[in-house]
């Protein structure tokens, strides 16, 4: 085990499976106490086990990253278990291909309430308990979607521009008490949030064309990008943007 995150203690949302799972099992390893958080808490609770069965220390909870009194008593515990919070990873969402005028505004909604009102929530409860720790680090979980059109969705867009914005503000506002928030945009990554056009040979094939790279990324190639963020080491980073997307907006 090294120790890159020792003695830090980390929520990560969406962490039932996917890049919220790894970057969890990451940060554990890396030597951080983990909270994992989803609505699927059963996975997360098996993952939590597996992480302290191999010495590491986990523990899961329930939270709808849209409900505040799940937000507000997931902060609670945090703090009165582990005694403080020092990072928090926004990672949990929901994706849609529907273009915009197929869209029914139940769905523009949800998008936004899960990718956006799920961010801002996070944020709102952990800086309170940041500044008692004496500084954090908060990493959300954008998109290139954030940055750059694309011929599906809209909805998917537009939460993900307002998470890449509603960063810097974060960034701002807490810049002088230690409190620093970067967004992270991935490009196409292998998970089954996108499974559905990566399982056809010909939706892969499309998907790879347009990167650079010529690869799907994986969800190493982000956590790695999270883990970094998370550290000290990224200590002068407030308010950037990491793009891990094999080149694919460099174009
Ligand atoms: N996979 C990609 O191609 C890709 C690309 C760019 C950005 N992203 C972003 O990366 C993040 C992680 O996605 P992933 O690829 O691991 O997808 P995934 O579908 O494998 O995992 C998403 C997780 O979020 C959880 N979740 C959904 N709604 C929730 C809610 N209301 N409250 C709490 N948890 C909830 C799910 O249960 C799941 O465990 C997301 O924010 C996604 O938008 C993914």
């Amino acid at each position: 085990m090294s120790s890159r995150l020792k003695n830090k203690v980390a929520i990560i949302t969406g962490a039932a499976k996917g890049q919220g799972e790894f970057e969890a099992r990451l940060f554990a390893s890396e030597g951080a106490t983990v909270v994992l958080c989803d609505i699927d808490v059963e996975a997360c609770g098996k993952t939590a086990e597996e992480i302290s069965s191999s010495g590491g220390s986990a523990v899961s909870m329930t939270l709808d990253v849209t409900s505040e009194p799940n937000w507000i008593g997931v902060v609670e515990q945090t703090v009165e278990f582990f005694g403080k919070l020092d990072i928090l990873v926004n990672n949990a969402g929901i994706y849609s291909r529907v273009p915009i005028e197929n869209a029914s505004v139940e769905e523009f909604d949800h998008i936004l309430e899960v990718n956006l009102r799920g961010v801002f929530l996070g944020t709102k409860h952990a800086i309170p308990a940041m500044r008692t720790s004496g500084g954090g680090s908060i990493i959300n979980i954008s998109s290139t979607a954030g940055i750059v059109g694309n011929v599906g969705s809209g909805a998917y867009g537009a939460s993900k521009g307002g998470v890449r914005s509603f960063t810097k503000y974060t960034a701002i506002q807490h810049a002088s008490e230690g409190i620093r928030a970067n967004s992270v945009h991935p490009g196409p990554i292998d998970t089954d949030m996108i499974s559905d056009n990566l399982s056809t040979a010909e939706g892969r094939k499309s998907t790879e064309s347009r990167i650079p790279m010529g690869r799907v990324g994986s969800i190493e190639d982000v956590a790695m990008g999270v883990l970094f963020l998370a550290t000290d080491e990224s200590s002068y980073m407030t308010g950037s943007e990491l793009v891990i997307d094999g080149g694919m907006t460099a174009q």
